[in-house]
């Protein structure tokens, strides 16, 4: 018989989880005005709420942190991350900062102004909330097929050229100062963008000189889709793959909280020397001096050998392969999920689970909720709360999908977990159809309201 996968390690320390009552649950989700954001982390058993900053470090990294330079100005720990970006993305300049986030604060203020336009696939909010913030918009160019959750795509994060382009040729490309590419496509269901895909936005980008830079959280994932869905890649190592998809960009913005391994951590790499001295000022003003930005020096060692992990075929198998698990577990009791599966987390649609409830009603939020309350497991709403207002009409936002996001950390849980998880599903899919009514907003913030927003029940 083939042998199956099996994680590449052994757990050599735990923390214990407390499951909780219903009776408990129904009443903490109450007082946290149904925000599953504003649950204390004693009152989750398994906590799907994002696999951003929440995965397990090696005792590799934990050493590291042990060698962690201090110093404020050219620590060795700097040198090394500096060195490993270098060595796995390609890119020449590099600019440490405290996460994700703070990586697009820091290259969007050199690029961003207002009136311009950033076409990508499917931004994620901290994306898009910076470049609507500088008073430029997003434009949407994902493939279709994407917001179709029934589809077997194998890359449902490509961009489509044809929109792309369109966007091209009416924008006089001083508007346009890069394309993002996200990889993986987190809100489109952590779908990945294929080798063939990256190559084409490239060269269009080339032909109308407009610099691409990628939104890299999830590369490695990416790169292992590469390696099992696109020929040709079959027998090349994720390292050279993520190298080979790199070198068609100008530069990217990372989130080390995913695929750095690591509990906090972003930057900012990139090839143009300019572009590195604008986005360096503002690392000094926002972050911290340019060799640790908002990072310790034990972090950024951790970071180092973090990204060397991540970029090992055994782990991603193990990582990606259990996502899966849990995705064929619930689908296998009729609950409609983007397909194919994400590679970090399993997105349910809201829409086609709970027919019942309107979307003005916040149909994702409604089933999220379910979800804590049925078995104390948090995942996050994917939806029409995360979409916001259309910052012109101030009128919500309907997005093509309305999904559950059960993100499923690094390294963290096993596999009867996951088994618990679907059958935390399967109860609450089995009285969908006693689930007739939603929430309504008594309270938002004006920007990135899913974090604060405040419901309640209809
Ligand atoms: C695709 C993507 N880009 C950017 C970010 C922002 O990163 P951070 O949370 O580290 O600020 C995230 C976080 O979830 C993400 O998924």
């Amino acid at each position: 018989m083939e042998l199956p996968y099996a994680e590449p390690f052994k757990i050599k320390m735990v923390e214990p989880i407390k499951n909780s009552t219903k009776e408990q649950r129904l009443q903490w989700i109450k007082e946290a005005n149904y925000n599953l954001f504003n649950l204390t982390s004693d009152k989750v058993f398994i906590d799907l709420l994002t696999d951003s900053g929440t995965g397990a470090m090696s005792d590799r990294q934990w050493s590291e942190m042990m060698l962690g330079d201090e110093s404020y100005a050219g620590s060795s720990s700097f040198i090394k991350l500096k060195n490993t970006v270098k060595k796995i993305t390609g890119f020449e300049y590099f600019l440490p900062t405290h996460q994700g986030r703070a990586a697009e604060n820091v290259l969007f203020s050199a690029l961003v102004k207002e009136g311009d336009i950033v076409p990508g696939n499917s931004h994620f909010d901290t994306t898009k909330g910076h470049i609507e913030f500088r008073k430029a918009k997003a434009v949407d160019c994902t493939i279709k097929e994407a917001f179709d959750t029934t589809i077997n795509h194998p890359f449902k994060g490509n961009l489509d050229l044809t929109l792309l382009e369109a966007v091209f040729k009416k924008t006089p490309k001083e508007k346009i100062p890069f394309v993002v590419v996200t990889v993986t496509c987190n809100t489109a269901g952590g779908q990945p963008v294929s080798m063939e895909n990256i190559k084409a936005v490239s060269a269009l980008c080339k032909k109308y000189e407009i610099p691409l830079y990628f939104d890299a959280a999830r590369f490695a994932e990416n790169a292992y889709f590469i390696k099992k869905r696109e020929k040709g890649y079959e027998h090349k190592p994720i390292k050279e793959i993520c190298k080979e998809f790199f070198a068609y960009g100008d530069g990217m913005t990372m989130s080390a909280k995913k695929d750095g391994l690591v509990n906090m951590g972003g930057f900012v790499a990139l090839n143009n020397e300019e572009v590195f001295k604008k986005a360096m000022v503002f690392n000094i003003m926002f972050e911290g001096f340019i060799t640790y930005g908002g990072m310790n020096g034990r972090d950024m060692g951790a970071l180092s050998v973090g990204l060397d992990e991540a970029t090992e075929y055994t782990y991603l198998e193990s990582r990606v392969e259990q996502v899966a698990f849990l995705g064929e577990k619930i689908t296998s009791y009729g609950i409609p999920v983007q397909q194919p599966f994400g590679g970090h987390a399993i997105f349910v649609d809201a829409t086609k689970f709970l027919p019942n409830i309107p979307r003005e009603q916040f149909t994702a939020q409604t089933l999220a909720i379910e979800l804590y309350i049925e078995g104390g497991i948090r995942g996050v709403e994917i939806g029409t709360i995360l979409a916001d207002r259309d910052p012109e009409t101030r009128e919500n936002r309907y997005p093509e999908l309305e999904s559950v996001r059960l993100a499923i950390p690094r390294r963290t849980y096993t596999d009867n977990h996951m088994n618990y998880i679907a059958a935390v599903l399967k109860n609450v899919y089995d009285k969908r159809n006693e689930i007739i009514s939603g929430y309504q907003i008594v309270d938002e913030a004006p920007i990135m309201r899913h974090f604060t927003v405040k419901l309640e029940k209809i």
